[in-house]
């Protein structure tokens, strides 16, 4: 029982890995065993130097690839398994948000947001999925937000709540379609986290007790809040959980 939470030699690619909870997810499954490859448009080399520093165990590397290129995402899958043989965990962990009234969003914001969060996902689940497929074995952990299940009171967030929720739908659907392959396939669904992609949130007086009001534990969450439920979702200890989507909210959807 005290090996459920090791994810010791496991590959784990983490999309997205060198922004704010990317990186804190890359230096927290490196901390429990694995094999981290932080892969990222930009600051891949240097957010994997960063694990290396901290854990000296660990052989974390870096590769830069573009989500929004089909062809970049399956090169990148190819790098991965030339590096390390295989793949067991992929952590999707990318992602913009745009806010636009709806009666003025440009439909080219709208694009880049669908491709990178949602037909990004898609796509780097289908390179390492069929890594996965043919070993039957695998944990998918994708980034999604409260925002896939519940509205703002605030204008100009419909692109990248249905971007979230399209998000859901494609982990409930990759965890029937993929249970026979033994693959567990979940998202995690965060409140406001302190990161770059919330910078301006929480630079905001107002927006920050705006939320601040809405989050029962009465505080913005941390990076560091993400990563046990992450080590979780990529351990033995979830072997019977998939097709979930665990809010790590401070209560936000229990009361919203
Ligand atoms: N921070 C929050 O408040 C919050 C809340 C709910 C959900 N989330 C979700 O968590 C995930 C991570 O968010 P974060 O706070 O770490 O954001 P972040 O901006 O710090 O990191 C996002 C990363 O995605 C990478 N990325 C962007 N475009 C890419 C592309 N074309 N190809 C490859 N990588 C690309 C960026 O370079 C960046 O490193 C996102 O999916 C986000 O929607 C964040």
């Amino acid at each position: 029982m005290a090996n459920l939470f090791r994810v010791d030699n496991q590959v784990a690619v983490i999309i997205g890995g060198a922004g704010g909870i990317g990186q804190a997810l890359g230096a927290g499954l490196a901390e429990y065993g694995a094999k981290v490859v932080i892969a990222d448009v930009k600051g891949a080399e240097e957010g994997a130097a960063e694990i290396r520093g901290r854990f000296k165990t660990s052989n974390a590397v870096g590769m830069q690839f573009d989500i929004t290129d089909e062809k970049s995402v399956a090169a990148l899958k190819d790098r991965v398994v030339s590096t390390f043989g295989t793949v067991d965990i992929l952590v999707n962990s990318q992602g913009i948000n745009k806010k636009f009234l709806a009666t003025e969003f440009p439909v080219s914001d709208w694009d880049i947001m669908f491709d990178i969060n949602v037909r990004g996902t898609m796509l780097t689940c289908r390179e390492f999925g069929k890594v996965m497929v043919e070993r039957k074995k695998g944990k998918v952990i994708n980034l999604s937000s409260v925002r896939g299940v519940r509205a703002t009171a605030w204008s100009g967030n419909e692109g990248y709540s249905a971007s979230k929720a399209a998000i859901d739908m494609i982990t409930r659907s990759l965890a029937s379609e993929w249970a026979p392959y033994k693959i567990n396939v979940n998202a995690i669904g965060p409140s406001t986290i302190a990161t770059p992609f919330s910078q301006k949130t929480l630079e905001d007086p107002e927006k920050l007790k705006r939320f601040l009001a809405s989050c029962p534990l009465g505080r913005v969450g941390q990076p560091i809040d993400i990563v046990g439920a992450c080590i979780f979702l990529a351990s033995p200890a979830s072997d019977f959980v998939t097709g979930q989507i665990l809010y790590l909210d401070g209560g936000l959807t229990a009361i919203g």
